[in-house]
């Protein structure tokens, strides 16, 4: 093949990121077309805005051969579309809710100011018919992702979840780039959705896993890869409860993000790992000697710490072909900066996750606090300020894992369990295992209002383990002096 050809072509299917050098070549032909996701259509002659539509509405779609279920969806699929812009873009979404039932959209992990960040506490919910738009900067560069945060376990486990990713225009890493969206869907017999709160309580206290595995709203699509040459992975888990380990037999795989954009250094891995709402990017590359089909596995993550790994199943079949040569572009040792964290005399936030009886019922709570979606917004029990940085120290006081996320602070995680985290990234959620302590450093940039954390197993948030950080401006700190 003549290397100009491979150099279009690669210049046809990467949606963006820096040229491609002419040596490097790229995927095979049509490499991704029966996974890639559909780009939202961009209404904005301005090139530094992207301007969409949502709309959230039921559509019958096949997610299994020959059987139509309908789903809950933006614009009509399951995920809803990649939204794609650069960092620094302003993002607008007109959004129009036609579902039966109201909702609001949040934005996970970007830094929106408080009053478009979704969640019931700074949004009246969209009702039915009725419109609202989101308009924001993206200031960080990552892979991120949009849901409800009204009745959003059941929403979420409908099929309302789409990706958003933040290019960098100068970012280092030279790879075709795949967006891959896991979730899972509970269906009847006949197909159709299974009632959200199926099981009741046990359901909600044990969390509900959908029997049906998507990728990218496909049971097992085919991805074809070229040996030799990196594919960057942008995974993101968008199930309602569900783990996932991916596991790519003989590929060598290689962290280079994380929540919010690239990690400190590269991190060579065994399998890519993620609780719900957490991304990852790798780089995944299969050698020569995988010529021909394979697949890609998942197994569930270790949620009840059993501490041994769970079945692996196919979740894409993969077709691999002959590098041909190719050289791969060469990935950087040092991938993001990160400045020196000064650590001394930093206030500690002390949370608790744990269980709560409210009338004999067994709840899950934050600090002894059940919350709940109707509770009043203006009771809040937790308080920061503008310009503070604090470390937070979340022990998990429960039998099984809680997957930890915070509102609008992106922060840098310290230690888990007492083991240092191994490497320096910024994070929005984490994974707690049963009876361990998160250590995390956060700082309040100038965004005051309402910020929630809670589980994201979204059953778990709907028993109560929610709440709500209030951020004030700096000039409502009490001073040492009225402290007295
Ligand atoms: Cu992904 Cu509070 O949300
Ligand atoms: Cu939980």
């Amino acid at each position: 093949m003549h290397p100009g050809w491979l150099f279009g072509l690669a210049l046809t299917v990467s949606c963006s990121g820096p040229a491609r050098p002419e040596e490097t070549a790229s995927q095979p032909e049509r490499w991704d077309e029966q996974i890639a996701l559909p780009l939202a259509e961009d209404l904005s002659a301005d090139p530094n805005v992207l301007e969409v539509m949502l709309d959230a509405h039921l559509e019958q779609l096949e997610l299994q051969e020959g059987v139509l279920t309908e789903m809950w969806t933006y614009n009509g699929g399951v995920p809803g579309p990649l939204l794609r812009a650069k960092q620094g873009d302003r993002l607008i979404v007109h959004f129009s809710n036609h579902l039966p039932e109201p909702t609001t959209i949040h934005w996970h992990g970007v830094r929106v100011p408080a009053e478009m960040d979704g969640s019931h506490a700074v949004q009246n919910p969209v009702q039915p018919g009725e419109t609202f738009t989101y308009s924001f900067v993206l200031p960080d560069a990552g892979t991120f992702w949009y849901h409800p945060h009204i009745n959003s376990a059941a929403q979420v486990g409908y099929g309302l979840y789409g990706p958003i990713v933040v290019d960098d225009p100068a970012s280092p890493i030279v790879a075709d780039d795949l967006v891959l969206v896991l979730s899972d869907v509970s269906l009847e017999e006949d197909g159709q959705l299974a009632s959200s709160d199926e099981s009741g309580w046990f359901g909600d206290y044990f969390g509900r896993e959908g029997a049906l595995v998507l990728m990218n709203g496909k049971a097992r699509p085919t991805l074809k890869m070229r040996a030799g040459i990196p594919q960057r992975w942008r995974v993101i888990n968008a199930a309602r409860t569900r783990f996932f380990e991916l596991v790519l037999p003989t590929a060598q795989v290689t962290r280079i993000g994380g929540d919010a954009g690239l990690i400190e250094t590269p991190q060579d891995q065994a399998s890519m790992l993620l609780a719900t709402s957490e991304r990852g990017e790798w780089l995944v590359t299969v050698p020569d000697s995988s010529v021909g089909r394979t697949y890609a596995t998942f197994g569930d993550g270790d949620r009840f710490g059993l501490g041994f790994p769970s079945e692996q199943l196919p979740i894409i079949d993969v077709e691999v072909l002959g590098s041909e040569g190719a050289q791969p572009y060469p990935v950087p040792s040092q991938l993001r900066p990160f400045a020196e964290l000064d650590l001394a005399n930093l206030p500690v936030r002390q949370i608790e996750l744990g269980e709560q009886l409210v009338d004999d019922v067994t709840y899950l709570a934050i600090n002894g606090e059940v919350h709940q979606e109707g509770d009043h917004a203006g009771a809040h029990t937790h308080v920061a300020y503008v310009g503070d940085t604090e470390i937070w120290e979340v022990l998990n006081a429960t039998e099984f894992a809680h997957p930890f996320h915070l509102h609008g602070f992106a922060f840098e995680i310290l230690d888990l369990g007492g083991a240092p985290w191994p490497v320096r990234e910024w994070k929005d959620s984490v994974n707690i295992p049963p009876g361990e302590v998160l250590r995390f450093v956060v700082s309040y940039d100038d965004r005051p209002g309402l910020w929630m954390f809670h589980c994201h197993i979204l059953d778990h948030a709907e028993l109560g383990m929610m709440a709500v950080l209030e951020v004030r401006p700096q000039d409502e700190k009490p001073s040492a002096h009225e402290n007295h």
